[in-house]
Order: C-alpha cells, then sequence, then structure tokens
C-alpha cells in the first residue's frame, strides 16, 4: 500500500468528514390500517447530496493507495448522473480535472450540477449507443490519454467495499445501538454497489437477514438481462447487469413500478418533509411491500440515495395517475426519528478505525 502526499491525505481527511455516516431515519407509517416502521440511511445528505460520493471517495482513496492514480490525474467516467457529479466534487476537492461522458436525457439539473463543478460533460445520444456508448466512449479517452484514471464503478469491487466497509456497518451499529437487528435490506441497483456491499456486512453479522435488489417493474434488467422498456427511475436499471452484481449472493428481486415511486416520493415530501429523489420512493415503497411479506414487526432496512433537487424539472413535480396495483395510495405516513450517527466514542475500537481508514489518534465521526 503506497502512503499518500501529505496535502492529498489532508485532502481526503476534509471529505470523509462531509461523506458517509449519515443518520437513519426511522420513518413511522400505516398500511391498510396497520401501523409499522421502515428504516432508511439519509444518503440525501451526503456531500453532493448522494449515496454516490462514498463509492467516489472509497474508489479514490483504493487508487491511491495501490499507486493506480498520481495527483492531477484526469479522471473519466460514464454515469447517469449522481456518480458523476460526486467524481466531479470529490475529484475537484483533490485536485483533478473530470470527464464524465453521459446518455443525453439525463435530467437538465444534472447536467447543470456537473458543469457547476467544472466537469468536461460528453452527452452521448441513443444513436451513439446511450449508456453503453458512453462506456465505450470513456474507455476509448482514458485510452488515448496517457495517466488518466478510469473508475469503472460497473465493474470495480472497491465500489462494493465502500458499503462493505462503511454504509454496512454503520446500518449495523445503528440498529445495534437501539437493540435491533435487520430482518431484510433492499435497495435500487444501478451499479449494484450497494445492494452488494451492504449485504456482504450485514450477512456477516447477521446470516438470517435477507438481502433484495429492486428494480423497475416497468423496465426489469435484473430479470431479463438487458433493457427491455423505458423507466423514469434514475440511476436504477440501467443497460445491462453490471459485473458487480452477484445474483446469487441476493435474495428475490423485488419490482416497483415508476409511477408508485414518483407518487411515494411526493409523499414523502409533501407529508413528513422529505425531499428525497424518485429511487428513494421506490426504495421506501419496496421496503413496505417486503415488510408486508416479513411481518408488520419485521425490521425492513432501505436508503434514500439522492434529494429531490434534481428532479425539478421531471414527472416528480407532475401529477401522477394513480394505478389500481399501486400500493401508495394505501399508505399514510405519520412521521420520522433520526437515530444519531455512530458515534466514534462508541466504537473506538482499532476495528473500527480501520474501516474508517482514520489512523489511531487522529479525531473519528462524531456523534449528532
Ligand atoms: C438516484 C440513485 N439511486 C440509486 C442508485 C443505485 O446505487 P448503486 O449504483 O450503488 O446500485 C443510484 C446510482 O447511481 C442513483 O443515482
Amino acid at each position: 500500500m503506497t502512503s499518500l502526499p501529505a496535502g492529498i491525505e489532508a485532502r481526503f481527511h476534509g471529505l470523509r468528514r462531509l461523506i458517509g455516516n449519515t443518520p437513519l431515519l426511522a420513518i413511522d407509517y400505516t398500511f391498510r390500517g396497520e401501523r409499522r416502521r421502515i428504516f432508511a440511511k439519509s444518503e440525501n445528505l451526503n456531500m453532493t447530496g448522494s449515496v454516490k460520493d462514498r463509492m467516489a471517495l472509497h474508489l479514490l482513496r483504493c487508487a491511491y493507495e495501490r499507486g493506480t492514480i498520481q495527483p492531477g490525474a484526469l479522471i473519466i467516467e460514464a454515469t447517469s448522473g449522481n456518480t458523476g457529479i460526486s467524481f466531479a466534487a470529490v475529484g475537484r476537492a483533490l485536485g483533478h480535472p473530470v470527464a464524465i461522458f453521459m446518455p443525453d436525457w439525463m435530467s437538465m439539473e444534472r447536467v447543470n450540477l456537473l458543469r457547476s463543478f467544472g466537469a468536461t460533460i460528453h452527452p452521448v445520444s441513443r444513436e451513439d449507443g446511450g449508456f453503453l456508448g458512453s462506456i465505450e466512449k470513456a474507455e476509448e479517452l482514458a485510452h488515448e490519454t496517457p495517466g488518466s484514471f478510469l473508475p469503472g464503478q460497473f465493474a470495480n469491487e472497491d465500489n462494493c467495499e465502500a458499503h462493505e466497509t462503511l454504509t454496512g456497518p454503520e446500518i449495523h451499529y445503528q440498529l445495534d445501538s437501539h437493540g435491533l437487528k435487520p430482518d431484510a435490506f433492499v435497495a435500487g441497483v444501478g451499479t449494484g454497489g450497494t445492494v452488494m456491499g451492504v449485504g456482504r456486512y450485514l450477512r456477516s453479522q447477521h446470516p438470517d437477514v435477507t438481502i433484495h435488489p429492486l428494480e423497475p417493474s416497468n423496465s426489469p434488467t435484473l430479470r431479463t438481462g438487458c433493457r427491455v422498456g423505458q423507466h423514469r427511475i434514475q440511476g436504477v436499471s440501467d443497460e445491462f447487469i453490471p459485473p458487480i452484481v452477484d445474483l446469487s449472493e441476493l435474495h428475490e428481486i423485488v419490482d416497483v413500478d415508476d409511477g408508485d415511486a414518483i407518487l411515494m416520493a411526493q409523499m414523502l415530501a409533501t407529508e413528513v418533509g422529505l425531499g428525497v429523489g424518485i429511487s428513494s420512493g421506490a426504495n421506501f415503497v419496496g421496503a413496505a411491500m417486503l415488510q408486508d411479506k416479513l411481518g408488520s414487526d419485521a425490521v425492513v432496512v432501505t436508503l434514500f440515495p439522492d434529494d429531490n433537487k434534481k428532479y425539478l424539472s421531471t414527472d416528480l413535480m407532475q401529477d401522477e395517475p394513480s394505478k389500481p396495483d399501486y400500493l401508495t395510495p394505501h399508505v399514510e405516513l405519520h412521521g420520522f426519528t433520526a437515530f444519531n450517527r455512530v458515534c466514534r466514542i462508541c466504537n473506538e475500537s482499532e476495528e473500527w478505525l480501520r474501516m474508517m481508514r482514520i489512523p489511531s489518534g487522529e479525531p473519528g465521526p462524531v456523534a449528532s
């Protein structure tokens, strides 16, 4: 493992305080008249407002430690949005220029956010291959640019490790501090880094926990292996099953209609003030579906991958018609409490410091 240049180490130290260690929300709701509770990590509170900050920070840290990235190198990534925003911001914070290849149909907020961090954007049309075309073009540019760094989030195991070493342990410790154990975890699959990594850690602590990938029922990539339709849950279900996803490690797939996801995201904002994105609505619907199967006392955990600010020009702000099989019309949200961020004082073990990649003696994460 290469030791990091002092200036870069200091920058990582600053970023670690802004990324991860998010509160765990306990959201109380009624489903068909029965009172229930679901747990969701507030990943919208990360530095750029999404869960992808965790992946970008961890992946760059690992690359520095292995010596596969040098200070000032061009970072090149193909992304449907949040990953690009995370690499653009984290990359800039570490002193890197960033080039992003993305399908040209992503929301204007995402494109403008990328521009605001100074990233160079390469839009790729459907005719030019859309998402798969973005990946090919990013690889071509990396090939032509000596010294550049291609994170390759879909195939890079460091993506899963970000969640296995931090998101998963955070969930475990936050539940444990309230005497709870997870029965099930569910998360929409984009790269699959979240569901694979959190799944691995939770299984290591709770062998009976079930781990569920979620995808849009109107475009089920995991079930079919390819893109079979259109959907509006940006960030999940791209055009192929990512190489880091191993379905044999996971339990049954949860299918959520994108309209139901939109209605739930709208309800989370209007009823309880949680301004989250469409995939967060999908995750809540998926968690409620699982809880309905497992029993109203089951501890079902999910996450809110991003906030609603990137969707202000999308159907999230329009009237969404309800359909007979939707779950949201049967849900009444009552409110939430938040379980504290993980407190260093409670977890000052060497193992914890190693997981947080914090050298002993350095100030660790603080309680909220
Ligand atoms: C909004 C949103 N939700 C969910 C996900 C899925 O996360 P993962 O890539 O870890 O599967 C992403 C990934 O980019 C995302 O942007």
